[in-house]
């Protein structure tokens, strides 16, 4: 299991980083736009501090565009993943990109059909939303199922799955428990899975009986 920070905010990743908890960063331009840098500042940024991938997203939507953008940001660093919005010329750019050796992730997947093209066309990781699924009332843990489950059935497939849109720990949990690869978690998110009010009751109560130490 990997866990990625879904951030562009740096105090937020080092956050993360200081309890193990980065083994990538995945952004996407509203996380860009929120740090008031430009795109290829905010990436160099995080490139600076993560020893993982860092996932940064293109806006072009035709393949030469996508392709050009894609470029420009695999030369800030090789950790760099291009990230590409799910459309069709961004599945001719994954190939493109399979061919040279640059790692991909198809991007704003809503379908188990979508996850199966760009899976297909080369991409290493896809991105399937469950936020965004369950606030317009459909479980976004059932795309997940479903492309786990195609995934497993075809072995010849690498492309690693990477669940984004996490809005909750039972996100995070109900994917692991269907054995998607990535979790990629706002900062909000990790703090909460930390929380449970049993513990913090236990642990007030232990200190009260401490003092009752001879
Ligand atoms: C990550 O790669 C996605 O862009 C991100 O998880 C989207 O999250 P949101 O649906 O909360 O904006």
């Amino acid at each position: 299991m990997k866990i990625y920070v879904d951030s562009a905010d740096i105090s937020e990743i080092e956050a993360a980083q200081a309890l193990g908890l980065c083994d990538g960063v995945t952004t996407n331009p509203t996380l860009i736009a929120k740090t008031g840098k430009s795109m290829t500042q905010a990436i160099k940024d995080i490139c600076a501090i993560v020893e993982g991938p860092v996932h940064a997203e293109v806006l072009s939507l035709d393949k030469e565009g996508i392709i050009k953008e894609g470029m420009e940001l695999a030369k800030v660093s090789d950790s760099i993943v291009v990230k590409i919005p799910m459309c069709h010329d961004g599945l001719k750019a994954v190939r493109h990109f399979y061919d040279e050796g640059i790692p991909t992730n198809v991007t704003l997947i809503f379908s188990a059909s979508q996850a199966i093209l760009a899976a297909k066309a080369g991409a290493s990781n896809v991105c399937p939303f469950v936020g965004r699924l369950d606030d317009i009332s459909v479980a976004g843990s059932d795309l997940i199922e479903d492309i786990v489950t195609i995934f497993d059935n075809y072995p010849e497939i690498e492309t690693q799955i990477i669940v984004a849109s996490v809005r909750s720990p039972m996100h995070v949990v109900d994917s692991a428990l269907l054995g998607a690869d990535i979790f990629t978690i706002p900062g909000k998110v990790l703090t909460q899975m930390e929380k449970h009010p049993l513990t913090d009751i236990g642990i007030a109560k232990f200190l009260e009986d401490a003092k009752k130490f001879t």
